[in-house]
């Protein structure tokens, strides 16, 4: 599996633009499934999971081109309901496919998501609120299958706020009879941009951005064009990397009305800022001071941001308390970053990061996307080499990670390894530009 081999330096300098939100591609795509026309979206990242769910929803016939950062989707080639279990399996956001599956075809089939590296993460709420609104619902032997002749308007109140809940739920009310109303909904940014989506496409929405949405279902939809929004959590992963480092780079295409909870906490550590209209200048500093942070869903501080800002904090003065409300296992991060030299005690839910300490460079192992972003970041300022293992985490996410990293100076390789009969062999520190060459298909 590929390493990335970052080599810490002094401070991040130039300009960064951020590419199209993952979390606001994956749900888009799968939007196009209640479509019959073509569906064609702009500013795709070019991440792993992009191209998952694009290979997913081509094996249920929908047909798909993909140009570096956009992606055509027909629909009127969709015959089936029956997720490819390998894909589905792999990628917990394949769950997206169930709602728009059953609303326009009213079957649908797929592996059950299994919990993962942050925490169990069930789908009971999607699955009750397709109950409400008709669904026959059969979970066994790992499967979900869904049956419906036509979903039906219901009012559904989430007990917690689910971001991929309100998504999923969304779309299938989009075709559904009669209104539905969502309430206690996600208000995150990536909700908003898909209900604009789908209003593109002819649904009837409003709402959204608030946590009551109210979806009035149509009978079909038309052909749409629509522009995926930045990706707010790579935009304060850049942020924090020009703090970490104290550097002085632009972060372009962003959203800064997205990023309010984490701007204030990075404005309360000290950190100097230029905000314009689309993007954060961060201007070199002196010395971040220790804040607090708690995750909660939107529009507070986001769990995605969690770890990144963590590692960024092992350089602030005085303890930070960062409580992790979101998911139950989500500071695995911090034993990587221990072995690096941080000052971090968790108890609970609750980490006490103490800084500023000195970093030095370690073998370090990614875990998930975002524990995997914040080791980046501790390796621009560890003294020495970190290698940091199982990057495929950061593929999922981070669209061009490397290329990005060396705009900003830094000396990063991906270290990539063959297996020749069965034994692993170094190949190369290969430059990264060279892995990430988008075919259409
Ligand atoms: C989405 C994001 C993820 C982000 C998370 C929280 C995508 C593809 N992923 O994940 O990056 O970290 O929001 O902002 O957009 N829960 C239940 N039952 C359910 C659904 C959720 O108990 O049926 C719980 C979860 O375990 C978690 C909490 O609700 O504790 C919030 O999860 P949710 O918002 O659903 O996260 P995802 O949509 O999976």
């Amino acid at each position: 599996m590929d390493k990335l081999m970052i080599t810490g330096g002094g401070p991040l300098r130039g300009e960064v633009s951020v590419s199209g939100a993952k979390n606001a591609a994956l749900p888009a795509l799968c939007a196009a499934l209640l479509n019959d026309q073509v569906t064609e979206l702009s500013n795709m990242p070019q991440v792993q999971d992009v191209y998952t769910m694009c290979r997913l929803l081509a094996g249920l016939g929908m047909r798909i081109t993909r140009r570096p950062g956009s992606v055509c989707l027909d629909g009127s080639g969709l015959y089936h309901g029956v997720a490819p279990a390998d894909l589905a399996q792999s990628m917990r956001a394949s769950i997206l496919v169930l709602g728009p599956l059953l609303a326009r075809l009213g079957h649908a089939r797929l592996s059950l998501p299994g919990g993962c590296a942050i925490g169990a993460r069930p789908v009971d709420m999607h699955l009750a609120a397709l109950e409400q609104m008709g669904a026959e619902i059969i979970v066994q032997e790992g499967y979900i299958e869904a049956r419906a002749s036509r979903l039906k308007g219901a009012d559904i109140h989430f007990d917690k706020v689910t971001v991929t809940g309100t998504e999923n739920i969304m779309m299938a009310a989009t075709l559904a009879q009669g209104v539905t109303t969502l309430r206690n909904a996600a208000r995150e940014p990536e909700v908003v941009d898909l209900a604009e989506l789908l209003i593109g496409m002819g649904a009837q929405i409003s709402g959204h951005g608030t946590d009551t949405i109210v979806i009035c279902g149509v009978k079909k939809l038309h052909r749409v064009t629509h522009a995926i929004i930045p990706d707010r959590i790579e935009a304060g992963t850049w942020i924090c990397a020009a703090a970490i480092s104290r550097g002085h780079v632009t972060v372009n295409n962003l959203r800064p009305d997205h990023l309010g909870a984490f701007l204030d906490v990075m404005k309360a550590a000290g950190l100097p800022m230029k905000v314009g209209r689309d993007s954060v200048e961060v201007l070199p500093h002196k010395g971040l001071v220790a804040v607090d942070i708690t995750t909660f869903p939107y529009p507070a501080f986001p769990t995605d941001l969690q770890a990144q800002v963590m590692a960024t904090f092992t350089q602030a003065r005085g303890g930070s308390l960062v409580r992790e409300t979101i998911f139950e296992n989500r500071f695995m991060h911090v034993a990587h970053l221990q072995s690096m030299g941080a000052d971090i005690e968790i108890q609970g839910n609750r980490a006490l990061v103490s800084g500023p300490v000195r970093l030095v460079g370690a073998r370090v192992k990614a875990t998930d996307l975002r524990a995997s972003a914040s080791l980046v970041l501790a390796a621009l300022v560890a003294e020495g080499q970190t290698i940091i293992g199982d990057i495929y985490h950061l593929d999922r996410g981070y669209a061009q990670l490397e290329q990005k990293l060396h705009g900003l100076g830094v000396h990063v390789r991906r270290l990539t390894s063959l297996r020749v009969n069965s034994v692993k062999v170094p190949v190369s520190f290969k430059a990264a530009e060279l892995r990430y060459c988008s075919t259409a298909s």
